[in-house]
């Protein structure tokens, strides 16, 4: 017994007075029995721990105060009291954990479950829950994760170096593969994930990339070949010569600087034919144009787009993982691909199939920012496609990002279909969208500025209890 329920209580909150002596005992966020006077057993989660010392008082005048000045010793503790909020889970019965609907007497006797070798959050578990991870304050205590609701999508927050990648690698990653899930990461820099797990990543380089895509990058590189307007004959010329020759090049001539080479000379040679019937001394500056800023384009910019493995062969099947290190290419590309991919699952979600694929976007906001710009509009468009037909079909988003929500988050509507939510420290510019989250369950939104790395407040579908929980886990030698 640590303590007994104070006044006011309520059917989801009550206070907790802890017992003299015990004060070091009794951890914040830490899980615990309150054994209601009125009839039933309640799990709660102890918040807000506050210490009160009357005779300590300060503001105005207090003799308590004024005996402490001058002797440099404290006053009787007669009125010193310690105290928590605690903010309820559910009632156990036989089953399970069901909502309490029962007022909490005020005197009640309330529990630690710590060292008694039972992990109280195994009460609110059911067949479909899996355990990973552990309580933050008692890691002894795995964490129930209801898996139906994982295809309701996932979200992950923190600031930089919160952890966010290592939950994913060490917590979420193991998690929905051993529930049945092919995880597909999308490592954005290459640096989070493709080193830890060198046997499952593919460069993005491998993969086949469309014709279109091909088609801006050299209008990019080239800058367009000078001239000003999108559309030129340099650029009408080259487009129709990827759409005869692309194919063809990339099945012969495996060499860049040969393809480089090739699609010059084809180029050159459409404009000379245009002599005839154009101004010749037009189609002379085009062909010096051609020859300048052809120039850019170097067989390594060239040989990032050769890739022949189709974009459906990185799929992986249940319970494997395949990483894709995406660190050799531009932002363009990676949207591109990113939409190629998008494009597969589509048609397979189309077809009616079940997918059981779980698709780790980390860096979400460069897919996905709360204003997208360019080919993010397409992307955030998709990734809101994804998140409302996915649902039906088994596929699990998770988004990985800096922050929640404005300038520094993820769309807003793209954030809407995140149904689970993982909340590490946070930047002071999301305090509001995080107390939205977490005010009303007694969470002191102050502390999540100095929450330690690795550690999340876990809240919403996934988690069988409906108040958010503060869960950490442990990070392999490997970093795994
Ligand atoms: N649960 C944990 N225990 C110990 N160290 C952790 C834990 N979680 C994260 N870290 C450390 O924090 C650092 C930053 O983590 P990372 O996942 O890269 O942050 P983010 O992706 O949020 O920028 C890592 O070097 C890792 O070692
Ligand atoms: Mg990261």
């Amino acid at each position: 017994m640590i303590g007994i329920t104070g006044s006011p209580t309520s059917t989801s909150s009550a206070p907790l007075i802890v017992l003299e002596g015990l004060e070091g005992e009794v951890r914040e966020e830490e899980v615990v029995l309150i054994e209601n006077a009125v009839g039933n057993k309640i799990l709660a989660v102890c918040r807000r721990g506050t210490g009160i010392n009357d005779n300590l008082k300060v503001g105005s005048y207090s003799p308590g105060v004024a005996y402490a000045r001058s002797t440099g010793s404290t006053p009787s503790r007669s009125k010193e009291s310690y105290y928590y909020t605690l903010s309820f889970i559910g009632a156990i019965d036989g089953s399970g954990v069901k909502r309490n609907d029962l007022i909490v007497a005020p005197g009640s006797r309330v529990y630690s479950f710590n060292g008694s070798g039972t992990n109280p959050l195994t009460f609110m578990a059911h067949e479909s829950c899996a355990f990973k991870g552990c309580l933050a304050e008692r890691r002894e205590w795995a964490i129930p994760f209801d898996l139906r609701y994982a295809s309701y999508h996932i979200g992950v927050f923190g600031t930089t170096g919160s952890g966010k990648s290592c939950l994913a690698r060490s917590l979420l990653i193991p998690l929905l593969r051993e529930s049945g899930f092919g995880v597909l990461v999308l490592d954005w820099s290459g640096m989070d994930y493709a080193p830890y797990f060198k046997e499952n990543t593919i460069k993005i380089s491998e993969f086949k990339v469309d014709v279109d895509v091909v088609f801006a990058y050299i209008m990019e590189k080239t800058r367009k070949f000078g001239y000003r307007g999108e559309v030129s004959t340099l650029s009408e010329l080259l487009e129709e010569v990827l759409a005869e020759s692309w194919e063809g090049l990339l099945m012969n001539v495996r060499e860049p600087k040969n393809v480089l080479q090739t699609l010059k000379s084809a180029l050159s040679a459409k404009l000379a034919k245009q002599e005839g019937s154009k101004d010749g001394k037009w189609i002379g500056l085009a062909q010096k144009r051609l020859e300048t800023y052809w120039r850019k384009l170097k067989p390594e910019d060239i040989s990032h787009l050769m890739g022949t493995k189709p974009i459906e062969s990185s799929l992986p099947k249940r319970g494997e993982l395949v990483v894709i290190d995406m660190s050799s290419v531009g932002s363009y590309e990676k949207l591109a691909f990113f939409l190629s991919l998008s494009e597969v699952l589509m048609t397979k979600i189309s077809r009616g199939e079940e997918l059981s694929i779980a698709l780790v976007i980390d860096e979400a906001p460069q897919y996905c920012p709360s204003e997208p710009k360019g080919l993010q509009t397409n992307a955030t468009d998709r990734i809101k496609d994804l998140c409302a037909l996915g649902r039906k079909h088994k596929l699990c988003l998770v988004l990985i990002s800096q922050g929640m929500a404005g300038e520094i988050g993820i769309n807003a509507a793209v954030r809407r279909n995140l149904n689970t939510q993982f909340i590490g420290q946070i930047h002071p510019l999301d305090m509001e969208e995080a107390s939205k989250w977490l005010s009303p369950y007694g969470i002191n939104i102050e502390s999540l500025l100095y929450l330690e790395r690795g550690n999340f407040y876990f809240i919403g579908k996934m988690n069988p209890s409906p108040t958010p929980l503060l869960i950490s886990f442990e990070v392999d030698g490997d970093g795994r």
